[in-house]
């Protein structure tokens, strides 16, 4: 399974970066070995769309509603999302979560919306800093993950472990700490999915990745790929991430 290198770009950007995907692939170059996908801000998706295609670079959405329309102001469905060129959508990100109050129900809603429309959901999970301390990190996530998955797809899926402690933090969990949530998450979908099909989610890891921690995080049993924030921002940081993938 080739690595997925994701960069979620929040609320950052303005049209001029509809330029980095070009800088990031003239320093990178082919990278045969491993996908490369963008979630930028809505607005940047439709103009980075030509580009992104002509340099093998996938773009993703950070969000969606799990209606196909209708009088939901501010909102924006999968298929629109889709409209405008994403062949991915972040979906439960902690900052979601916490910020707009969505629900394990409401992110398999959105899912099972995306996948309907051909989008490929990344279904974020991961403990708060205190359910870690009191040894409820895989119990909490297992949980999120059953709910989360609840009529989605195994087929067309990725899993994002993020723990919301490691998030724009510059904490990280120990090597051992990351291969150990990873493997209970695969174990979690193979109950779910069977194991043909679960060995086919990509779990990715992500949390305060950086160039310097790229390559021991990437190269961990069950580790598929990374879903990188701040250093997803500058393209020579991001590009160093790339290069740790094996
Ligand atoms: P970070 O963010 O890399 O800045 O910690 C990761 C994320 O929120 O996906």
């Amino acid at each position: 399974m080739k690595h997925l290198i994701a960069a979620n770009w929040k609320m950052h950007g303005n049209l001029s970066w509809r330029e980095k995907p070009g800088q990031l692939r003239d320093i990178l170059g082919d990278t045969p070995n491993i996908e490369i996908l963008i979630c930028p801000p809505l607005h940047l998706i439709m103009p980075m769309r030509g580009v992104c295609e002509g340099i093998d670079i996938m773009l993703g959405a950070q969000n969606c509603h799990y209606e196909c329309a209708g009088a939901y102001t501010g909102e924006v469905s999968a298929q629109m999302v889709k409209d405008c060129g994403a062949d991915y959508v972040i979906l439960g990100h902690s900052e979601r979560r916490e910020m707009f109050g969505e629900s394990d129900e409401l992110v398999a809603k959105k899912a099972e919306a995306a996948q309907k429309t051909g989008l490929i959901p990344i279904i974020c999970v991961g403990e708060s800093k205190d359910e870690r301390d009191k040894g409820q990190a895989e119990e909490i996530v297992g949980k999120q993950i059953s709910a989360s998955l609840k009529g989605v797809d195994g087929a067309g899926l990725v899993i994002a472990y993020e723990p919301v402690w490691a998030i724009g933090t510059g904490l990280v969990p120990s090597l051992i700490d990351i291969a150990t949530m990873h493997d209970h998450i695969r174990g979690c979908l193979r109950r779910i999915y069977g194991d043909e099909i679960s060995q086919g989610i990509k779990i990715l890891y992500g949390g305060s990745v950086k160039p310097d921690n790229a390559k021991e995080i990437l190269e961990l049993l069950d580790v598929n790929g990374a879903l990188i924030g701040g250093a997803g921002l500058e393209m020579q940081s991001l590009a160093a991430i790339a290069k740790a993938a094996p």
